[in-house]
């Protein structure tokens, strides 16, 4: 059995129809009821709380390791996950980390993602990280905007930085957890392409097949909004990758070609996919 956390969101819906699609027995864990796919079981469990996992994790041999952003902030220490994962006997983890632990290593979400990553290598159990940069579905930031004024506003419009839709993580830890081979792999994850907020709009407007226009936003008037739903020093990093991306965060990276044999999708692909939420 494979347990999935985070498994009704933007990577955890695709992972869990792979793997039950691919006949394993699955595991969909998040707080709030929700519909999983048929056959699928689903346990409410909040990861703050990690001895409240034990129902879930009873009988599995893997995990696919989801902490959601704002679990530090919550006082919550996620090793004492990884550490009830193995007390019940579940023998291999993929944990889903951030480029930002190479790209940017200081700051304090950061620095506790990469003590994570060495307490799951310590661990014993047999372990795969993945490390994506920005997620296509990031777009959706701007669905309600889209929908009601047929704006994108976003900062820095000419700034563009190789998202990745969030089915190619997917795609990865689904080989992670199936196959043995990347026992070990650290597995860095990006788009196939550098690609801007203005080229972002353009391609939402194309698979709507309806013009969007784009306005700029100012680095304050971002901030602001952005600090409605996340930390200021969280908001702050994320604007500074947006608005001056280093060269490790350019970098188009190989490896959800490697992993899966097929290249990464492209944001005009995400469009496509999810276009019914901009209409
Ligand atoms: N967005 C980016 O550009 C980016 C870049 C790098 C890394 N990341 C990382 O990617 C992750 C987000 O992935 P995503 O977009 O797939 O997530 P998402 O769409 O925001 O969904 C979050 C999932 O986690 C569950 N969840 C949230 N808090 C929980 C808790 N305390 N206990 C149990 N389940 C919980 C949610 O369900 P319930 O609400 O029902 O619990 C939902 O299933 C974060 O760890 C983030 O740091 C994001």
């Amino acid at each position: 059995m494979i347990v999935v956390t985070g498994a009704t969101g933007n990577i955890g819906r695709p992972l869990t129809q792979a793997l039950a699609g691919a006949g394993r027995q699955v595991t969909a864990v998040s707080r709030h009821a929700a519909a999983v796919p048929n056959g699928v079981r689903h346990v409410m469990a909040d990861l703050a709380e990690p001895a409240g996992l034990k129902p879930a994790l009873t009988g599995a041999k893997s995990l696919f390791l989801l902490l959601s952003g704002d679990l530090h902030a919550a006082g919550a220490n996620p090793a004492d996950i990884i550490a009830e994962a193995a007390a019940c006997g579940v023998r291999r983890v993929v944990l889903l980390s951030t480029l930002g632990v190479v790209t940017r290593p200081f700051g304090s979400t950061r620095i506790a993602m990469r003590e994570l990553e060495d307490t799951l290598r310590e661990s014993g159990m047999e372990w795969a990280i993945l490390r994506p940069g920005g997620f296509a579905s990031n777009a959706l930031w701007w669905a309600e905007s889209v929908r009601t004024r047929q704006v994108v506003a976003a900062p820095f419009g000419d700034v563009g930085v190789p998202i990745i839709d969030p089915a190619d993580i997917a795609a990865v830890a689904a080989a992670c957890l199936l196959e043995g081979q990347h026992a070990g792999g650290v597995y860095e994850l990006t788009g196939p392409e550098v690609i801007t907020p203005r080229r972002q709009a353009e391609a939402i407007a194309t698979a709507m097949g309806s013009p969007v226009s784009f306005h700029e936003l100012t680095r304050d008037e971002a901030k602001a909004g952005m600090s409605q739903s996340m930390p200021a020093e969280l908001a702050d990093d994320t604007l500074d990758i947006l608005g001056s991306p280093n060269p490790a965060e350019l970098r188009v990276s190989p490896d959800v070609q490697q992993v899966t044999g097929r290249p990464p999708r492209t944001f005009a692909d995400w469009a496509a996919h999810n276009v019914a939420a901009f209409r």
